[in-house]
Order: C-alpha cells, then sequence, then structure tokens
C-alpha cells in the first residue's frame, strides 16, 4: 500500500489521566482503506531534539468523519510536546506504515490482550473483528484503578475482563493471573503491551496451542525499512518491525 505524507488538524486532545492523551485528528483527503496494527510516523514541529518522526499505532478510525484517533503515553520530549498541542493546530504524518494484525479462522474464540498503553491498537482491532462476525473478548491489564481508561468503549465491542497489580479493580496480579484463562477457551490471541508481558502470553499460548499475533513497540528512526534500527531476530532472518511488523505470529519471532 502506497504511503502518503499528509497535514491533519487536530479536533480534540483529550487528557486522560497524569500521561495519556488522546489525539482526535481530521484527514484532509479521504483516507485509504487503513488496517488494524497500522501505525503512522508524527513529525514533532519546532523540537530541533526530537527531529525523528514518533511512531504511534491507530487507535481508532472514524471513515464518514474523516478522523483518527491516537492514544499517546508521555514517554519523553516528543509525547510531551505532542501532549500540549491545541485544537485547530496542524500535525504532518506519514501513513500507513507496517502490516496489521491478521483475520482470525471462521468461528475463531477471539482474546485481545492489553497492558497499560499497549491497549492503542486494540480499539481500532476489536471494532474489526467485530464488523466482520467475530465475538472478542477483551483482557485489560492496569497497575492500578486509576489507570484504567476507555474501559466503557472496550466494553461496547465485547466483554472485558481486567486486573490490576495492587487489586485495585478487577483481579489482582498480572495478566497472566487472570482466571479468564483458565476458564475459557480461545483459539486465537492478539497481543500489545511491555515486552515481559507479551512473552509471558506467548508463553501461555505456546502451552495451548493458541494462535497468538503481537505487537512490537521497537525503536524506530525512518518507519519504512531503510535505516535498519528497527530490526527483529526471527526464524526467517532479520526482520524489520517497521515494514515486517510491528504484528509478529509468535511462532516467528526468536525471543
Ligand atoms: C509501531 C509502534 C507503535 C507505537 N504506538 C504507540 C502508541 O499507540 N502510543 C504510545 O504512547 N506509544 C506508542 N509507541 C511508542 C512511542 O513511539 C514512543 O513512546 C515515543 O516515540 C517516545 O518519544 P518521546 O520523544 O516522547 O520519547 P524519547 O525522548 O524519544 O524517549 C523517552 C523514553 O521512551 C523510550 N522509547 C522511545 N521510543 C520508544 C518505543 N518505540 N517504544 C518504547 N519505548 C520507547 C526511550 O527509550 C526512552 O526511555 C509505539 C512505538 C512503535 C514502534
Ligand atoms: S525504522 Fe528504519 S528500518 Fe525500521
Amino acid at each position: 500500500m502506497s504511503k502518503r505524507i499528509e497535514d491533519f488538524t487536530l479536533k480534540e486532545n483529550r487528557r486522560l489521566n497524569n500521561d495519556l492523551f488522546i489525539l482526535e485528528l481530521s484527514g484532509n483527503s479521504y483516507f485509504p482503506s487503513l488496517k488494524p496494527g497500522q501505525f503512522v510516523q508524527i513529525k514533532v514541529e519546532g523540537s530541533p531534539e526530537t527531529f525523528l518522526r514518533r511512531p504511534i499505532s491507530i487507535h481508532d478510525v472514524d471513515y464518514e468523519r474523516n478522523t483518527l484517533k491516537l492514544l499517546i503515553q508521555i514517554a519523553g520530549k516528543g509525547t510531551e510536546k505532542l501532549s500540549n498541542l491545541e485544537k485547530g493546530e496542524t500535525l504532518n504524518i506519514i501513513y500507513p506504515l507496517g502490516n496489521s494484525f491478521s483475520l482470525p479462522a471462521e468461528n475463531s474464540q477471539v482474546l485481545l490482550i492489553g497492558g497499560g498503553c499497549g491497549v492503542a491498537p486494540l480499539m481500532f482491532l476489536g471494532k474489526h473483528l467485530k464488523s466482520k462476525g467475530f465475538k472478542p473478548e477483551i483482557l485489560l491489564g492496569f497497575r492500578n484503578s486509576d489507570r484504567i481508561i476507555e474501559y466503557d468503549e472496550y466494553a461496547g465491542i465485547g466483554p472485558v475482563y481486567l486486573t490490576t497489580e495492587d487489586g485495585s479493580k478487577g483481579e489482582k496480579g498480572f495478566i497472566t493471573d487472570h482466571p479468564v484463562l483458565k476458564d475459557r477457551h480461545y483459539d486465537h490471541i492478539c497481543c500489545c503491551g511491555p515486552e515481559s508481558m507479551m512473552k509471558a502470553v506467548a508463553g501461555y499460548c505456546f502451552k495451548h496451542d493458541i494462535t497468538c499475533e503481537i505487537s512490537l513497540e521497537h525503536l524506530m528512526a525512518c518507519g519504512f525499512g531503510v535505516c535498519l534500527c528497527c530490526v527483529v531476530n526471527t526464524v526467517n532472518g532479520n526482520l524489520c518491525t517497521c515494514v515486517d511488523g510491528p504484528v509478529f505470529n509468535i511462532k516467528e519471532l526468536k525471543w
């Protein structure tokens, strides 16, 4: 799919908590068909120390209103700068980048697993799967109840199971401690979050012979396969996370 470099207009910058916010961006031309798991590269204007674009997953798409949503966590200077953008400002974006989550086999019972800001691509994915007739369930993990975001929006897609590390809401512990993983059967799991969490989910899926795709958030520079700074070791050799990923079947990865 060809890539576009376009200016988007900020419609809303909504703060969810201390370090998470959602940018709703309006495109100035109609979107091509976007796929869940794909990402954009954002230019952070007026910031010489962050001259490399910042990769951010597509959180949600509204083709009728021609808008995109990005869920962003403040991690450093670039994302801090983005958090201060105001309605009406312009953002230059390269999109759509990367591959996407694949469609599960027909009648598969699907579970989407997200930890922290890793829930970002799962909204678009969940809505897409629902539109294709699947009934995805969602397992989300956060540090504590104050960190829970967009519960109602995920609940609109399917049943949501929650864990918090301190037990302040949902099951206490890590995502892989949730009883739903023992009590229910899944054929296909899609996961995004901290690498330690994705490795634990991958271990569970290997043990139970479940198809599993994860989305890697490696450091990136160019975002389209030129600089080789995002290489990941796979059974098919070294691959670029930005073009061959960010979504990989766990069987491909040499973790
Ligand atoms: C394909 C892809 C999709 C992503 N989707 C999202 C998303 O939807 N929402 C979101 O908030 N973030 C996402 N990220 C991570 C995001 O790109 C980084 O947090 C961001 O680039 C940091 O920029 P910064 O200038 O604020 O921080 P910097 O000053 O560049 O770095 C601050 C800290 O963040 C770490 N960091 C930088 N880049 C990454 C990275 N790629 N992954 C993890 N840690 C990083 C640095 O090592 C450093 O410790 C994604 C990354 C990739 C590769
Ligand atoms: S970020 Fe440059 S090759 Fe992937």
